[in-house]
């Protein structure tokens, strides 16, 4: 009898969760004209597609979800009670915002951050070209695994620091680490820097805490300091496990910066703001006076506001959602590609919203996948720019995070697309 009324209670929250992850996630909002990159700069980065409202938009890594309601209720409040748009406080003296990251990444990572480790940025490319100035010399070396999103790269020579590939390997559909070539890489004294994205874009590999532990400790005894992406680490899908590098041990920490922010997750980009956990005071230090000396002083209010609602205990809960719904939209691809298509292979997405499309069993090239897409009106990005030296590749990049129905149509106009080409 308890059973049963168990059974029917647990029904009746799936039910529920159901029909809020649709009211949620579910509906499809026009952003054309938004001032947003993902669909009003299709004309100017992609002049190939010539009609931009048609094009299913399943690229650039930002979300096509509206906002967690706490979020918007924060910035609805601010606009209400107050319409002053100053400067802000200075962030880092603000107590309720750093100790939203700090009881953050203690709930949910386990990792115990200072306030005095953390500095402020407006997004994650600031903070990396800063590490890269402080860290690196000019005619120094970074070291990059690849593939990896393609400004982590472009950042690093736009300044004039050399980059040092670190091939990933690729095997059943999942990336592994040539821990060889870079212990080699390591011991090399002109290389200074090690950039780890963890989880990694593209793909979603959540690294292992043992593949983790094994980088953090590689780079202490070469003494490389190690640059750690971890801005997906709050969209690690359920089965999988994050490790913070930092908390490794101690030591690992000191030789450290942690990317930490809700940006990804929560889809916060526009809003410029970013936090790097920096546990060496010195550098700590030499990180706000680059920052400083090049006029940053201050960050967005509203980002401000949007970061504390992020992590809070309504803006996790909304993210649980956001999770499941991310894993419902991923196997729904599996089973269309399967049934309709199952020559287009899809990667082991373990975190994030951002998978790999292998065409390779197509037999098709580089330039003729590309065309098809074109002609599809579909637009993924080809993931030649996240290898260096840029490579053309039969795998290309699928942003999952929209309505069903919009990943719906947008993988029928790939297979539709495939399956005219071949018939005619
Ligand atoms: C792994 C990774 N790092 C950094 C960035 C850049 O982030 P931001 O826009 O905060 O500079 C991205 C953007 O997609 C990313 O995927």
């Amino acid at each position: 009898m308890q059973e049963i009324s168990q059974e029917i209670q647990s029904e009746s929250e799936n039910q529920q969760q159901i029909v809020r992850q649709k009211e949620l996630f579910g509906t499809v909002v026009n952003r054309m004209h938004s001032h947003c990159l993902k669909y009003d700069a299709i004309s100017i980065f992609f002049p190939e597609y010539q009609n931009p409202e048609e094009v299913s938009c399943n690229w650039v890594g930002d979300m096509d979800f509206n906002v967690c309601p706490f979020i918007t209720e924060g910035i609805q409040k601010r606009i209400k009670t107050n319409n002053i748009y100053g400067y802000p406080g200075l962030l880092i003296k603000y107590e309720p915002f750093l100790n939203s990251l700090i009881s953050w990444c203690r709930r949910r990572h386990s990792y115990e951050v200072q306030p005095q480790q953390i500095n402020i940025t407006q997004n994650t490319l600031q903070t990396i070209s800063t590490l890269y100035r402080l860290k690196c010399k000019k005619n120094e070396c970074i070291i990059i695994q690849t593939p990896i999103y393609y400004k982590i790269i472009d950042q690093a020579t736009m300044i004039g620091r050399k980059v040092v590939p670190n091939p990933l390997i690729f095997q059943n559909g999942l990336y592994f680490i040539n821990f060889e070539l870079l212990e080699e890489q390591l011991a090399d004294p002109n290389n200074k820097i090690m950039v780890f994205c963890n989880p990694l874009n593209p793909s979603g590999r959540v690294w292992t805490y043992q593949e983790v532990k094994r980088v953090a400790e590689l780079c202490l005894k070469y003494n490389v300091f190690l640059i750690s992406d971890e801005i997906f680490a709050d969209l690690t899908l359920p089965g999988f496990q994050h490790t913070i590098a930092g908390s490794i041990s101690d030591q690992v920490n000191l030789n450290t910066a942690t990317i930490f922010t809700p940006s990804k997750a929560f889809n916060l980009s526009g809003l410029s703001i970013s936090t790097v956990v920096i546990p060496n005071k010195d550098l700590h230090k030499q990180f706000t006076q680059k920052n400083n000396s090049q006029g940053f002083y201050y960050a967005n209010i509203f980002g401000q506001i949007a970061y504390e609602n992020a992590y809070s205990l309504q803006g996790e809960s909304w993210l649980n959602d956001l999770v499941d719904y991310i894993v419902k939209n991923y196997e729904f691809m599996q089973m269309l590609l399967k049934k309709q298509y199952p020559d287009i292979e899809i990667l082991q997405m373990q975190a994030g919203y951002l998978t790999i499309l292998d065409f390779s069993k197509t037999n098709l090239p580089y330039q003729e996948i590309k065309q098809i897409l074109v002609n599809s009106n579909v637009l993924l990005e080809d993931l030649s720019e996240f290898f260096y030296p840029k490579q053309n590749s039969q795998l290309f990049r699928i942003n999952i995070a929209c309505p069903q129905v919009k990943l719906k149509e947008c993988l029928e106009k790939v297979v539709h697309g495939f399956k005219s080409y071949f018939q005619n």
